[in-house]
C-alpha cells in the first residue's frame, strides 16, 4: 500500500467541516478524532456526525475512538460508514472479539496503544488486526510535542510484524510534522496522522503532498 497520509480534523473549523475536508483532496483517508470526556479530558464527535461526513467526502473515514467500554460502543462507527475504526487497547476487555467484530461489518480493524502502552503483550493479536496505532503523545488533544519515547516501540512493532509474515499497517499519531515523519517512517511506521501540521498550513493539500513525499523520502 505504501505510506498513506490520513489528516485529523481535530483542528479544522468545526463550524464548516464539510468545507475543510474538501480541502485534503490528496488524503488517503480522514482522520477522525472521537473523544468521550472520559477516555481522554475532551469531547468530539458521535457516530451521527461520521455519517454526515461521510456521506460528504469520497475519502474514507479512519474513525480513531477515544473512548471508554469499546466493546459496546465501536461498532456504531463502522456502521456509521467509518472504513477504518479504531480502538484504544485500554479501553476493552475483548480485543480480539471487537477486531473480528468490526471486520464481519466490512470495516478495517485498527487497535490503538497510548504511549505507556507496550506492543509485546499483544504480538500475538497482529493477525486479528488490518492496522495497529501507536500514539506519538497522550491522546486528547491536537498540537502537542512528538514524543521520541515512542520510536523504539514502533521499531518493536514493524519487527513483530515481519516475524508473523503480517500485512498489518502501522500508524502514527500525534505531533507528525515535516520536522517528524521521517523519524517514524524510519522506524517502519507506514500510516501518519497529522492534525495542527496540515490545517495550520496555508495550503492543508499542499502539506499533504509534502509530508508524504518526506515519508517516501
Ligand atoms: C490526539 C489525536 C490526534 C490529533 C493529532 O489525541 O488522536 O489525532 O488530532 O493532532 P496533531 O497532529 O496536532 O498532534
Ligand atoms: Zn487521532
Amino acid at each position: 500500500m505504501g505510506i498513506q497520509i490520513t489528516p485529523s480534523i481535530l483542528n479544522a473549523d468545526f463550524a464548516r467541516l464539510g468545507e475543510e475536508v474538501a480541502r485534503i483532496g490528496s488524503a488517503d483517508w480522514v482522520h477522525v478524532d472521537v473523544m468521550d470526556n472520559h477516555f481522554v479530558p475532551n469531547l468530539t464527535f458521535g457516530p451521527a456526525m461520521v455519517e454526515a461526513l461521510s456521506k460528504a467526502t469520497d475519502i474514507p473515514l479512519d474513525a480513531h475512538l477515544m473512548i471508554e467500554d469499546a466493546d459496546r460502543n465501536a461498532s456504531a462507527y463502522a456502521e456509521a460508514g467509518a472504513g477504518s475504526v479504531t480502538f484504544h487497547v485500554e479501553a476493552t476487555q475483548a480485543p480480539i472479539r471487537l477486531a473480528r467484530e468490526i471486520r464481519a461489518q466490512g470495516a478495517r480493524a485498527s487497535m490503538a496503544l497510548k504511549p505507556a502502552t507496550p506492543i509485546e503483550p499483544y504480538e500475538a493479536l497482529l493477525p486479528e488486526l488490518d492496522m495497529l496505532l501507536i500514539m506519538t503523545v497522550e491522546p486528547g488533544f491536537g498540537g502537542q510535542k512528538f514524543l521520541d519515547l515512542c520510536l523504539p516501540k514502533i521499531r518493536t512493532a514493524r519487527e513483530l510484524m515481519r516475524k508473523h509474515g503480517v500485512e498489518t499497517w502501522l500508524q502514527v499519531d500525534g505531533g507528525v510534522s515535516l520536522e517528524t515523519i521521517e523519524r517514524c517512517a524510519e522506524a517502519g511506521a507506514d500510516v501518519f496522522v497529522a492534525g495542527s501540521a496540515v490545517y495550520s498550513a496555508d495550503d492543508p493539500d499542499a502539506m499533504v503532498r509534502e509530508l508524504k513525499a518526506k515519508a517516501e523520502a
